[in-house]
This record gives C-alpha cells, sequence and structure tokens, in this order.
C-alpha cells in the first residue's frame, strides 16, 4: 500500500513539474511538438558544442557569440566529437530525418541536448528553440529542461519585406532585424531598394543612380502626401545608400542565420529616383517633365519608357550587377502599380505597341515584363514580381507576390495558372498600417491592422487544390516606409507584428493558438526584445473605445473592446487613470455626455498593460 501511494505521489511530482516546465516555456513560433520529460541538462561552463566540420565556420562564431552575451559562458566548441562522460550540446546532420528542410529534432536529456537536422537551416532553427529556454538574465548556468522538440516549417518562405526607399535605414539597422527576425525563424529578407523616393544600392556602372538618384529636398515635418515637389537648384541632403562592400556584408552575416536576401529593384513604375538619375528613361526626349527624386507621396512621371531599346539596354546592366552580388536565386523586378499615362502618349511606347500588335498598355505592360525577365532569365535567375505582372499576356515561368485582395484574386488565381506564390496579403500583412486606435498610433495609412489579425491570416485560400496549395510558397509581411522615418518607428511597427507573421509562416494551424501566442508576447517576448534593444509597440493592450450618442435622452452608450484574451478592461468617468479599484468592464454602460471615459488593461496581477485610453463622449 505504502508503495502503491509512493508511487502515486511519484508521478503526480512528475506530472507537476512537467506542467511547470510547459507553462514556463513560451516558444515562438510554436513547435509542431514538444514533450518535456526527464532530468534537466545543466548548461554551465563545462559545457562542450560540437558542431558539424563543415559548418565550423559559420556556426562556431554565431554560437559562442550567443552563449557568451546572453549567459556570460565561454564554452568549449569543436567539430569532433565528444569524450565519454563529456557534457555536450551536439549539432549533427541527417539526412534521412523524417522532417522537413529546415526541420529539426532537439533532444535534452541530463548528459547532452542534440540538434539533429537534414541541413544547416535546421539546426540553426533548433538552436533558436534551445535559446529560447535560456533566461533573459546573464545568469551563468541554466537548468535546460528535459524534453523533445520535433519540428518542421508550415512554409520554406518566411519572409519580412523592408522598403528602405521611402526612407532610408543604416546598415546597421538591417543586420540588427536580420539578427532578431532569424531568431524566429524568418529566412527570407526582401529588400525593396528602389522607389520613387530613393535609389539605394551602388551600380558601378551607373553612378548617377547613387549620386544623384539615393537623395532628395528635405521635407521634413510635412504631411507625405501634402509635400511640394523638389525644384533642380535645392540642395538634396535626405537619403543615402548601400555600397557594394555593404550589401556583401549583409549577405554574409544573413547566410549565418540562415536568411536569404531577396533584393528588389522595382520598374517599370515606382521609378522617379531612375529617370532622376538618367531622364533618357522617360517616356520623351524633350519631355517638360520634373526630374527630381520625388520628396513624399506624389510622384507623377514615375515610369521608365517601355518602348525604347535604350531602356531595355540599362536595365540589363543594372539587372547584370545585382545578379552578380546576390547569391539568392530570386531577383524581384517589381511591376507594381506602374502609371501608364505617358506610355499612352510616348511615340516610342506605341510605336512598340503597333509592331507587336500590343492590344492596350496592359500588354505594353506584360511585353516589358517579358523583355526583362529575358535578362533576368540570362542571369540564370528566377524572377519575382507583384501580382500586376500577371496582367495583360502574364509572365510564364515567373514568382508572384500576391498582395492585392478584393476587386483582384491573385492569391487563387496565381497559382492556379500555375505560378509559384509568396502570400503578402495587403489586408494582412501591410505592416504598415497603424495596430491599434488611429487617434493612440503614430501617423500611418488610416486603417487598423491589429497583431491578432496578423496573427490570424490563413495565407493558403481554400479554393485551391492540393496540387495548387504545393505552388504557395509562403507568406511575407511587408513593411513600406513612408511613415516610418526613424530606426524606432520602423521597430515599432515591425514588432511584434513580424513574430505573428513569423508563427503564421512556421507553425501548423493545429498548434496555432492567439491567446498562448499573446501570453507568450506578455510573459517573455516583450522582455527578449527589449534585451535586443528593440522599440516594440505594445498596442496589443490598448482598449478601444466608441460610444452612441443618444440626443433624445441626452445620454451615450459607451463601448470597450480588446483584442486581447483573459485580460480585464477597468475603467474610470471621474476623471481618474483606471486601476484594478475602478469599474470591471462587462459590457456597454451608459455615460452623461461630455463625460471624460478613461480605460485600461489588466493582467491577473493587476498591471496595467498599454497605456490608457481617454475619450471625452460629445
Ligand atoms: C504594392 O503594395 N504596391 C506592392
Ligand atoms: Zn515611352
Amino acid at each position: 500500500m505504502i508503495k502503491y501511494l509512493t508511487s502515486i505521489l511519484f508521478f503526480l511530482m512528475i506530472g507537476f513539474n512537467l506542467q511547470v516546465a510547459a507553462q514556463e516555456y513560451h516558444f515562438v513560433p510554436q513547435p509542431e511538438s514538444v514533450s518535456f520529460s526527464g532530468d534537466a541538462f545543466v548548461l554551465d561552463k563545462n559545457t562542450k558544442v560540437v558542431v558539424p566540420k563543415k559548418f565550423q565556420g559559420e556556426l562556431i562564431p554565431y554560437l559562442a557569440e550567443k552563449f557568451y552575451s546572453d549567459l556570460g559562458l565561454n564554452l568549449t566548441y569543436s567539430y569532433r566529437n565528444p569524450e565519454m562522460g563529456e557534457k555536450h550540446i551536439l549539432f549533427k546532420l541527417d539526412k534521412n530525418l523524417a522532417v522537413k528542410d529546415e526541420g529539426y529534432l532537439l533532444e535534452v536529456q541530463p548528459a547532452s541536448i542534440v540538434v539533429t537536422a537534414k541541413n544547416y537551416g535546421g539546426l540553426f532553427n533548433g538552436f533558436q528553440t534551445l535559446h529560447q529556454t535560456f533566461p533573459l538574465e546573464n545568469s551563468g548556468t541554466v537548468n535546460v529542461p528535459g524534453m523533445t522538440v520535433k519540428d518542421s516549417p508550415r512554409f520554406g518562405w518566411r519572409g519580412i519585406m523592408l522598403d528602405v526607399s521611402r526612407h532610408f535605414q543604416p546598415k546597421e539597422f538591417i543586420l540588427k532585424h536580420i539578427d532578431v527576425l532569424s531568431s524566429y525563424k524568418v529566412n527570407k529578407f526582401h529588400w525593396h531598394l528602389t522607389d520613387d523616393q530613393g535609389w539605394r544600392i551602388e551600380i558601378k556602372k551607373y553612378p548617377n543612380l547613387t549620386e544623384k538618384g539615393a537623395w532628395r529636398a528635405d521635407r521634413t515635418g510635412v504631411s507625405w502626401w501634402q509635400r511640394e515637389e523638389a525644384t533642380a537648384e535645392e540642395p538634396k541632403t535626405v537619403g543615402g545608400f548601400y555600397t557594394q562592400e555593404d550589401i556583401k556584408e549583409v549577405i554574409a552575416y544573413a547566410k549565418v542565420r540562415n536568411v536569404e536576401i531577396i533584393p528588389e529593384i522595382d520598374v517599370p513604375g515606382h521609378s522617379k529616383a531612375l529617370v532622376a538619375s538618367y531622364p533618357q528613361l522617360f517616356c520623351y526626349d524633350e519631355p517638360d517633365a520634373n526630374f527630381e527624386v520625388a520628396v513624399g507621396g506624389k510622384a507623377p512621371d514615375n515610369a521608365v519608357c517601355a518602348g525604347k531599346d535604350t531602356t531595355y539596354e540599362f536595365l540589363e546592366g543594372v539587372i547584370e550587377e545585382i545578379a552578380a552580388l546576390f547569391p539568392s536565386k530570386y531577383l524581384h523586378i517589381g511591376g507594381d502599380e506602374c502609371n501608364k499615362s505617358n506610355w499612352k502618349k510616348c511615340p516610342y511606347c506605341q510605336g512598340v505597341k503597333t509592331e507587336n500588335n500590343l492590344k492596350d498598355e496592359e500588354e505594353l505592360q506584360s511585353y516589358f515584363i517579358q523583355r526583362v525577365h529575358k535578362i533576368v532569365k540570362a542571369q540564370k535567375k528566377t524572377m519575382i514580381g507583384w501580382d500586376e505582372i500577371l496582367s495583360g499576356k502574364g509572365a510564364p515561368g515567373a514568382t508572384i507576390m500576391a498582395w492585392r485582395r478584393g476587386t483582384y484574386t491573385p492569391e487563387i488565381t496565381a497559382p492556379k495558372e500555375g505560378y509559384p506564390t509568396v502570400m503578402t496579403s495587403y489586408k494582412h500583412m501591410y505592416i504598415s498600417q497603424v495596430q491599434g486606435p488611429t487617434f493612440m498610433e503614430p501617423e500611418g495609412p488610416k486603417v487598423v491592422l491589429p497583431l491578432s489579425k496578423v496573427y490570424g491570416h490563413e495565407p493558403l485560400p481554400a479554393e485551391l487544390t492540393p496540387e495548387e496549395v504545393n505552388r504557395v510558397l509562403g507568406n511575407e509581411a511587408c513593411l513600406w516606409g513612408e511613415f516610418t522615418p526613424t530606426q524606432e518607428h520602423c521597430e515599432y511597427m515591425l514588432y511584434p507584428r513580424a513574430l505573428a507573421s513569423a508563427e503564421v509562416s512556421w507553425s501548423d494551424t493545429k498548434v496555432k493558438d492567439w491567446k498562448r501566442f499573446q501570453t507568450a508576447m506578455e510573459a517573455s517576448h516583450f522582455k527578449r526584445l527589449e534585451r535586443e534593444q528593440v522599440n516594440y509597440a505594445k498596442s496589443l493592450f490598448t482598449v478601444y473605445a466608441s460610444y452612441a450618442l443618444d440626443e433624445l435622452e441626452s445620454e451615450a452608450y459607451v463601448y470597450l473592446n480588446t483584442e486581447t484574451v483573459g485580460y480585464d478592461i477597468f475603467y474610470s468617468t471621474n476623471g481618474e487613470d483606471p486601476t484594478t479599484a475602478s469599474t470591471k468592464y462587462e459590457s456597454d454602460f451608459i455615460a452623461a455626455p461630455k463625460t471624460l471615459v478613461k480605460a485600461g488593461l489588466f493582467n491577473k496581477e493587476g498591471t496595467l498593460l498599454g497605456r490608457v485610453t481617454e475619450i471625452r463622449l460629445k
């Protein structure tokens, strides 16, 4: 009997320990399966780290830096197998492991931690999961819980796009975020390098692109959409660009972090900086046009001529250098939102249209895209374009970024027509949109894209057959730069929504859970971002407030709302900041006109999580 009771007690204790362990770790993205069992591995200075010989050059410096900066540990690193009894973390390759590419098996036992994967990406990702079990403080010794994690990505393409044309961001900023994003298993960095407001990459054959195209007149303080065009005489002081040496450094840094860099040169539209640098690429020979880099939203005359051979010869020169610089098999040529009004009036464009029997300017765009496609293919690259490249006669062989939704349905038509497709839904993944009540957020497009909506996005349309689903390469969140002049503001827009996008792209729908994700942000990842000195947004915790005024009765119905689950809203109507001693919001309530309502979101410990929302009723 005593033996029987002891074993019950033993199992209860184990069960209790397992539960504690499971709650303490907040993995993002959520792995496919995690099971906690057995004793911890004590990670301390006596631990040896073993990596495959062929990756030692990349992995050892990376791991050594992480173990030292996060835990203060100087470990021993080698590609030689551990001795008997030597406590170790072993990274090992097994091409027959039953996981997808970049997946991994992580096994933590008292004597060893073993990360097994089919390739470098898998080893890197396995380490990221292990890394999320480390405490935030530099503690020297870590008890890594006994566990087995088996994990595979849902999609091979887990991207983030950053627009550095509208506002240039320095190389150091790019490096910082490749490091942070890769720790969430993001593996594609789509670099939007050119647009109307700046050309950001050195092209040796065409120095004007950065001597002139990377700089614009200063309109700081004037709303993006109200800015007056620059004149030729004005000084051009705002901008910057990456040298080819900078680009090589970023590529090498990203490679260690399992991140592929996809460059985008946006043509034939969005090209004001290009035509400002080389006006001969514009439609007419003697144009009555402004040839200054755009300073804000208005950028007329921003398309290159689709009729002149010189346009294609020029682009060939650019594409040759880009192709030589970036190892990615992809080269993004933009293709979006081309204003074709000049093409309609241009003798060169119209000549090409007639010669080639093109029905309209949409077909002329296809003609342009197909000529550029030939140039890209000659460089042995796969062309990517925004979904407008499907218009007219399409672009067989290209990969599509499906951004439009609603009237256009490229998320369905592109895979159905046989195109490999990356989902970049502007409704769910354009994280340049504000993420909380508009009046409490910094300036931005006035559409609210809260964290929960990014998290809840399902990239695969139900209309696709399994064969068409296989053409969906993955998902990508895009940060357009019109309203993000500073690094702090870019970070604020990126985080935590980039983490939600990372989970959408990595985790199987079966393991996705909004409540777990939002709790993981509060309990762990916000602190992790703080450690990396990232200026993330806490808008998730802002209370949405609205009211309906009943003038007849002279009273207002007040509604408070939150995208979170499991936290409480408290509010006041006496002008004081709400606390947990204020009224708890259960449902809409009546207040007198002119009342100042203040509301905040609180966790179970009574801590105010975000900012206080204030509205004064009419
Ligand atoms: C886009 O948003 N114009 C791709
Ligand atoms: Zn033209």
